[in-house]
């Protein structure tokens, strides 16, 4: 059909494509004319288990319906098998999409060793191998696309899920960082924080909301930001789902600047305090440069009115 966007020729590597958003990516750039690797390790959505059926059955859709697509059943953990997949049948990989995950929620209190683990070795372990796999073939053709799945969770906090807020928000830093290193061979990397209905969420969240919520409506973005045209979008973050699409970023509050001298107290903080959380001409920074140029302008300037002893009454006194 024209004016579609196509992925012809290119090869398409989904983690945990075997159901829920993963499955929703797979089958598009599979009906779009890409070679899609279909990776699920298979298990529950708290990472118990292993099945080969979850990706064969994505595959046979796929190809039932005309596409092309390989099954790889192997965890994200092992991430360069999953390229080596796509290498082997395909000869190249031109786009990523780290999607896998489980869940392990458990209040901070109750949280052990393995919940945490389990969860930062799905998430961010595979999140890295699968992209460090994948680099030296983006460098070296000077073509690439990754998404990483990072989540509302990490941006904002979750109750009972800070193993996985933390993994999470990783996705955010680490997208950031190999934008920067890859914009120069053409690799392109996003980070998305979805919500769609999946086996994930539907235990959590009511049955009208989630008949809103398919996950082919988080497709559209990814499909634009892994198309060899977006050349713009690198680094950012996206929240997406149920029709809505919507760029964050960092906000930084107007801020205090004191001379950092021996006048710098928490008195000196304290009577200035609504500056810090002073939101009404806010900064966009972008990356350290900013903050060093603030520095500068700090060395400038004169003592600070010290002010202590503190008025605390029960909690910090805000001026
Ligand atoms: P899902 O449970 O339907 O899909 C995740 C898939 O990853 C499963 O098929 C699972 O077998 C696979 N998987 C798990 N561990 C794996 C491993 N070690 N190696 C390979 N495959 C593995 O869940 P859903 O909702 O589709 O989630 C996809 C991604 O989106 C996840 O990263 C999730 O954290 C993230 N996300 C989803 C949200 C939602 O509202 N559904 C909200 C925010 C983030």
């Amino acid at each position: 059909m024209a004016g579609q966007l196509r992925y012809d020729d290119q090869v398409v590597v989904v983690t945990g494509a075997g159901g829920g958003l993963g499955k929703a990516y797979a089958t598009f750039f599979g009906s779009r004319g890409a070679k899609v690797v279909v990776n699920d390790l298979g298990g529950s959505f708290k990472g118990e288990g292993t099945s080969s059926k979850a990706a064969d059955v994505v595959v046979d859709e796929i190809k039932k319906a005309g596409g092309q697509a390989v099954a790889n059943y192997d965890s994200v953990e092992n991430g360069d098998k999953i390229i080596e997949t796509a290498i082997k049948n395909y000869g190249r990989i031109d786009v990523l999409i780290n999607n896998a995950g489980i869940l392990r929620d458990v209040s901070f209190k109750n949280m052990s060793d393995q919940d945490w683990d389990l969860i930062m070795k799905v998430h961010v372990k595979g999140a890295y191998k699968c992209a460090r796999a994948a680099w030296p073939y983006f460098r070296k053709q000077k073509y690439g696309r990754v998404i990483n799945t990072a989540s509302a969770a990490g941006l904002f906090g979750s109750f009972g899920q800070c193993n996985y807020s933390a993994a999470k928000l990783a996705q955010v830093g680490f997208t950031e960082t190999l934008a920067k290193e890859g914009a120069k061979y053409n690799i392109i990397c996003n980070v998305i924080a979805p919500i769609a209905a999946s086996r994930m969420t539907e235990t959590v969240m009511p049955p009208d909301l989630l008949a809103n919520l398919k996950p082919e409506w988080v497709v559209p973005l990814v499909a634009v930001l892994v198309h060899k045209n977006n050349t713009d979008e690198n680094g950012s973050i996206f929240e997406v789902g149920g029709g809505h699409v919507a760029k964050l970023r960092w906000e930084r509050s107007t801020g205090l600047l004191l001379k950092a001298d021996d006048s710098y107290t928490p008195g000196a903080i304290l009577k200035k305090w609504n500056k810090v959380t002073d939101f009404s001409d806010p900064q966009y920074p972008s990356g350290p440069a900013d903050f060093m140029s603030l520095l500068e302008d700090s060395m400038k300037m004169g003592p600070s009115d010290k002010g202590e002893p503190l008025d605390f009454k029960g909690r910090v006194a805000l001026v």
